[in-house]
């Protein structure tokens, strides 16, 4: 089969397509034909080096998977409409054209997820899931989400606004009738508007890092949890969080649980671009721009 894997870390010219033999699935596991494969900006990270605890070269990259099941077992049959996250940290697998997973993180693809928007949602989604489930988001809330419009947050803000909460998302202006499309109550444009003038809020989810966190913990109510999903990020001084009365939460980690991808509400996932799998450079360009609405998908 055709997987896209480096031999060594660098920019997004060391990813090259290679023939390898096809994953076998073992007890508890899946064979997948892939048919879209999220790009999630860890990725680029991992390629360039910035994890090597998570793996070295060779390897291929990619947790998002959408597609077939090859071989009838674990529940599932074969040809069923599948999608799920393989296991996190690691280095993943997903830019080829099988992966394994495992039958508990994976799940039958809902009708209101085409397969592109599948391969596109489990790494976000999931983040967003269990980042608004650590802050305890409920209804009457009100929740701000930074970067509304990316990977994460264009799925966060739908989840918050499914739990009953009212939203504030961030974004550039051309941006904002795309987050009010998704339910959004209020949007800052954040290059001319500074977020810390609203209103107080329940909780804020970081999706920015550096001084945001710092800059967010202004807006919440005593009481109001700032929960941030920044690798790298230094955090945020617990002991000040206290002094604030706030308390704050660092969510790096996705747990890959088909129960939580089988409980996400309806969501509109947005496909910034579909890229063959061949062409994976240039999808991690795209994400590394750091500008992209919603998500990028390879498709082998
Ligand atoms: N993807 C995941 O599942 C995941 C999981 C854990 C952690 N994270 C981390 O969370 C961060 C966000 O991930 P992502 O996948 O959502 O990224 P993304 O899709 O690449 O984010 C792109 C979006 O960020 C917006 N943006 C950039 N700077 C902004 C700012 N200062 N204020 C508001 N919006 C801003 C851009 O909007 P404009 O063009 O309007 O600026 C663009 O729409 C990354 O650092 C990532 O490593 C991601």
């Amino acid at each position: 089969m055709r997987v896209i894997t480096q031999k060594t870390v660098g920019d997004a010219s060391v990813l090259e397509v290679a023939d390898v033999a096809t994953p076998v699935a073992g007890p508890g596991e899946v064979l997948v034909k892939v048919g879209a494969a999220g790009v999630n900006p860890v990725d680029t990270y991992i390629r360039g080096g910035g994890f090597p605890a998570l793996g070295e070269p060779p390897f291929t990259l990619g947790w998002d998977v959408a597609g077939t099941v090859e071989q009838a077992g674990e529940g599932f049959a074969a040809g069923d409409e599948v999608y799920g996250l393989l296991d996190f940290p690691g280095t993943g697998g997903g830019y080829a054209e099988y992966a394994v997973l495992k039958a508990t993180s994976l799940v039958k693809r809902p009708s209101w997820l085409t397969l592109e928007q599948a391969g596109a949602t489990p790494m976000v989604a999931l983040t967003a899931w269990q980042a608004l489930g650590r802050g305890g988001v409920s209804a009457g809330q009100r929740v701000l989400v930074h970067a509304a419009a990316g990977g994460v947050g264009h799925v966060a803000v739908q989840i918050a606004k499914a739990r009953g909460a009212y939203v504030i998302g961030t974004a550039s202006a051309a941006k904002h009738d795309f987050l009010r499309s998704l339910g959004v109550d209020e949007v800052i444009d954040y290059r001319h508007q500074d977020f810390t003038e609203i209103e107080p809020v329940d909780v804020v989810l970081d999706t920015v890092g550096g001084e945001y966190a710092e800059r967010s913990a202004g807006v919440l109510k005593p009481g109001g949890v700032l929960v941030s999903i920044i690798p790298g990020n230094p955090g945020f001084d617990v002991d000040r969080a206290s002094a604030l009365g706030i308390r704050f939460e660092l969510v790096l980690s996705v747990v890959a649980s088909g129960a939580d991808l089988a409980a996400l509400p309806q969501l509109k996932v947005q496909i910034d671009h579909a890229v063959p799998l061949a062409e994976a450079a240039k999808a991690h360009e795209l994400v590394e721009s750091g500008r992209t609405t919603g998500k990028v998908v390879l498709v082998p």
